[in-house]
């Protein structure tokens, strides 16, 4: 158990603050030379070596890390545990894609010994690529969020998930009722959520796949319960707006659905909307809640470019997601790199620092978790991650042409993937060497 104090070297990043708010300068504390403490599954103390080692006593264990980054572990704000045998499925866009291989991957997690197996797989991936914590879906099994949060709990992981709530237009194989959803969701708040470091998130797949009666219900749980998320999904594909639209015709967009049903706030979290308006993003800002940007999914499913600066211009919350399996990569890093090619092709830039930010302190923020998790700052959970410099020879060769940290970290997200993340801690304990 981690609950001795244990010092870790290395060059350290992170964020203190969105470059949006007070520009890049002040948005992050770098440590050529850093030390990290941790004491008890917490950080204890960040700063210079030279300035922390003579305060140190003469006994402690240092662990060195020559040519490696040490950064907050990433937060995945959007992915979907049930779907990770079908990452990468050719030649859909979002209806069709789930219909034809999502909904069938999705309907084997009744079974807890397969449920077992994947959230077993699951976890493991997060962990190799650097994700310490993730909003994540289940399916419509009360199992797959069993499975899923016995594999976290074992590694003392924050993790926060739900099952799918989904009572119309699915398989008849996949769907629940609103009243059985209901059920189902509570008993698995009453066993999960505030255990540990793990939370529950009411799950309504997206309106088109939830009738009044379970949206309304959905809404109560959120009532009943203090701190519980919502998540779902929104304004990801024009189809499925429409489908919206003829699905709702009394409401006014697909935003005041969800808004009518009493399913925005401060812990709820809507991934994707890539075509919302701004009036959509001043009322998410205004309710508190918080966008999951998506971009290796919107490209893939070829659903469109969100706009990170509508959103930054109503200061609303924006997390990182992969969204496996629409999204094909677990990576943050890979989904940093195309996050980037979304605001080229937008005429916009992403900095790195941004960057950095979306996947740590932004998603902290998003999830209402900024106290905990997402910065190295004293008192946060020790979750941290060790880049390493050298993970394979064309970074190694390119890092050494870096000048100064922003290279380095925007080389890292380009050219960086599972093959960087050298060693993973959380809560303190080494939870992945590669
Ligand atoms: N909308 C409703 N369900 C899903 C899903 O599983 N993935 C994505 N990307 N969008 C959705
Ligand atoms: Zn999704």
């Amino acid at each position: 158990m981690p609950l001795t104090r244990k010092a870790y070297r290395a060059a350290i990043l992170h964020s203190i603050a969105d470059p949006a708010e007070v520009g890049i300068e002040a948005s992050y504390e770098y440590f050529e030379d850093g030390l990290l403490v941790v004491d008890g599954g917490k950080i204890s103390a960040l700063g210079h070596a030279s300035d922390l080692l003579p305060t140190l006593p003469s006994d402690i264990e240092i662990e060195h890390y020559q040519d490696a980054l040490i950064t907050p572990g990433f937060i995945d704000t959007h992915i979907h545990f049930p779907q990770t045998g079908m990452v990468g499925a050719y030649g859909e866009q979002l209806l069709d894609w789930l219909n034809t291989y999502t909904f069938p991957c999705e309907s084997q997690f009744g079974d807890k010994v397969h449920a077992d197996e994947v959230a077993d797989i699951f976890v493991k991936e997060l962990l190799r690529n650097g994700t310490t914590t993730a909003l994540v879906f289940g399916s419509v099994h009360p199992q797959s969020v069993n499975s899923l949060f016995e594999a976290a709990e074992k590694l003392d992981l924050r993790m926060i998930a739900g099952k799918v709530m989904m009572d119309r237009n699915a398989p008849d194989y996949l769907t629940d009722t609103a009243e059985s959803s209901y059920v189902d969701s509570k008993a698995l708040i009453e066993r999960w959520h505030g255990k540990g470091r793990l939370h529950y998130a009411v799950t309504p797949r997206f309106a088109p796949t939830s009738t009044p009666e379970q949206l309304t219900l959905a809404g109560q749980l959120l009532t009943e319960y203090p701190d519980l998320y919502m998540q779902t999904h929104i304004s990801e594909n024009l189809k499925e707006i429409e489908w919206v639209k003829e699905l709702f015709p009394e409401r006014k967009g697909y935003l005041d659905v969800y808004d009518h049903y009493k399913l925005l706030g401060e812990r709820s979290v809507f991934a994707h909307g890539v075509h919302l308006c701004d009036d959509e993003c001043a009322r998410l800002a205004e309710t508190g809640s918080a966008i999951s940007f998506c971009p290796t999914s919107n490209f893939f499913l070829g659903s469109g470019l969100f706009n990170l600066p509508m959103a930054e211009k109503h200061k609303l919350n924006v997390g990182l997601g992969t969204d496996v399996g629409g999204g094909t990569s677990f990576s943050l890093l890979q989904t940093l790199n195309e996050a980037y090619k979304v605001m080229q092709l937008q005429g916009a830039r992403l900095s790195p620092f941004k960057s950095l930010y979306l996947a740590t302190l932004g998603g902290a923020r998003a999830l209402r978790l900024e106290d905990k998790i997402g910065t190295l700052q004293p008192g946060s959970d020790a979750d941290f991650l060790v880049l390493d410099y050298n993970a394979t020879p064309l970074l190694s060769y390119r890092l050494k042409q870096a000048n100064n940290i922003a290279e380095t970290l925007f080389v890292l997200m380009t050219l960086g993937d599972d093959r960087t993340v050298q060693q993973t801690y959380a809560a303190g304990a080494l939870v992945h060497q590669r």
